[in-house]
């Protein structure tokens, strides 16, 4: 659905991705893991546009690649919430809300429910802990409906708690509606947790270097075989 073909981008003199290629399929989840300033976020901000100035080629469904085309969902690093407007009034933020506004309503209560963010729609992002902030940015992607999902490490400001709470209100949403997701992180737990397929690039300027199924996806904790398939991987990165 997404082909990613020879991807090069750089800031002046320093090369933050080099021949990068990634083929993503619709409904499948991607969790990309690499070390600090591989690239990662320089990744997701060429597919969401804010990034004009690259290398290579990307198409969506065999044609040639344009943000504005598609609808795209980013959680950036930073939530990327208004200060200044409501819980509510950043989850409606994507909307324009005469069209279908009862079938709308009603969808986005259902993700407010599952993300557990009721009661929060009337403070504003400054009022919030760092978990609920996340999952309101989640449920405004979620809400979206987006052909494709962005997420910048979205869970790695959280304590260990919050974000194992955080990932599974994630992947019972995502089981619903089966968006095409990339997610990025540097923690191989996660990545583990939350991927069907991991990516694992090497440090900057960043390339693929491991292409790797899940067997794990969507299988209840088994904590001993999900331990033993991290060491694997972090065998595989060769980091140091
Ligand atoms: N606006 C910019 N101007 C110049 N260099 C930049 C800019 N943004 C990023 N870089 C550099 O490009 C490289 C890749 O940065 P990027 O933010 O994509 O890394 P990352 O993999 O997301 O890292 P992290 O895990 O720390 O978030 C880094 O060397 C970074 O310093
Ligand atoms: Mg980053």
């Amino acid at each position: 659905m997404l082909t990613i073909e020879n991807l090069s981008v750089r800031y002046g003199e320093t090369e933050a991705l080099n021949d990068f290629s990634l083929n993503i399929r619709k409904g499948n989840i991607y969790s990309l893991i690499g070390p600090s300033g591989c690239g990662k976020s320089t990744l997701l901000k060429v597919l969401c546009g804010i990034i004009k100035s690259f290398e290579g080629k990307i198409s969506f469904n065999d044609k040639p690649f344009n943000p504005n085309d598609i609808k795209i969902g980013y959680v950036p690093q930073q939530y990327g919430l208004l200060d200044w407007k409501t819980v509510k009034e950043n989850i409606y933020l994507p909307f324009k809300l005469d069209k279908d506004k009862e079938v709308i309503e009603k969808e986005i209560k259902e993700v407010i429910k599952s993300l557990e963010i009721d009661d929060l729609q009337n403070r504003y992002p400054s009022q919030l802990s760092g978990g609920q902030n996340q999952r309101v940015a989640l449920a405004r992607a979620f809400i979206s409906r987006p052909d494709i999902l962005l997420m910048d490490e979205p869970f790695s400001s959280l304590d260990t708690f919050t974000s194992a709470i955080s990932q599974r209100l994630f992947l019972s949403l995502w089981q619903k509606y089966k968006v095409t997701t990339l997610f990025i992180t540097h923690n191989i737990h996660e990545a583990v947790s939350i991927g069907e397929h991991i990516i694992i690039m090497s440090k900057a300027p960043g390339k693929i270097i491991h292409e790797i199924e899940n067997p794990l996806f969507n299988v209840e904790e088994y904590e001993e075989d999900k331990l033993k398939f991290v060491a694997s991987i972090i065998q595989k990165t060769g980091y140091r």
